[in-house]
């Protein structure tokens, strides 16, 4: 299969794109072929070895990449819940190998997709939208009017984060660095953003709360 490989760790140029051997998959595993695989930051924090995370077992050279869609395609021993011709995604922040057109992943990891979900949707959604997801439900469970102040609000997370506050009947304000982010930002539901580049982000939320600051960050 073809595959992007990292043999070093570094900048983007570390990205390599080569043929490997195609992988089988385990007991337990299911061979996924891979349709969308979403592009995230830990991906930089892993490839560039800022946080390599030794605990995840990763070793050199590694498949990138923590989220894909697909199709099971083969079926290892002891699967009982994925079926050869499933629609499935997963995203597993300690995870790698969807970089690549196959991956052996462990039946636990996947979900079902309905025909009705896109594949590229699903790919995208798994990592940013699961964490926003427990951030607004489980870390602290926001509800209607409270203040939530979302930084990086433009950002992947962060504009699921505001989308998802926004639907829980929270108050939303976002920091973004530049104007552009801004529009983006609001367009999702931000009520209020603060442009932490040209103003105290602090100070800000303060005048905005009336000093009464936020229930969460
Ligand atoms: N724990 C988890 O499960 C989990 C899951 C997903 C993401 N994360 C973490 O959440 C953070 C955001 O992830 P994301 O997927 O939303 O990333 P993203 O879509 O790339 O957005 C990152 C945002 O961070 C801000 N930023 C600040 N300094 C930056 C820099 N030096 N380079 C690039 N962006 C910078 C940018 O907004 P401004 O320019 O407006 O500041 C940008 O919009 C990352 O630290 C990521 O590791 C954690």
């Amino acid at each position: 299969m073809k595959a992007v490989r990292v043999h070093e760790l570094g900048g983007p140029e570390a990205l390599r794109y080569e043929e490997i051997p195609d992988p089988s998959p385990k007991s337990g595993e299911v061979l996924v072929k891979i349709e969308a695989a979403g592009v995230n930051f830990l991906d930089i924090y892993y490839r560039s070895g800022f946080h390599w995370g030794g605990h995840h077992r990763r070793t050199l050279p590694y498949i990138p990449g923590a989220e894909a869609s697909g199709t099971a395609v083969e079926v290892g021993p002891e699967v009982e819940d994925i079926k050869v011709g499933d629609r499935v995604a997963y995203g597993i922040s300690n995870g790698y190998g969807s970089y690549a057109e196959l991956y052996a992943a462990p039946s636990w990891h996947l979900f079902k997709l309905t025909n009705s979900v896109d594949f590229q949707i699903a790919a995208a959604v798994m990592l940013q939208g699961m964490t926003a997801h427990y951030l607004t439900h489980t870390t602290y469970p926001l509800k209607p009017n409270d203040t939530a102040l979302i930084h990086a609000a433009a950002g992947g997370t962060g504009l699921l984060l505001v989308q998802i506050s926004k639907l829980l009947g929270a108050r939303v304000i976002g920091t973004v660095s530049t104007e552009e982010k801004t529009q983006l930002a609001r367009a999702a539901g931000a009520d209020m953003t603060i442009n932490y580049a040209k103003q105290d982000f602090a100070a800000e939320v303060r005048t905005l709360t009336d000093g009464k600051g936020v229930n969460v960050v």
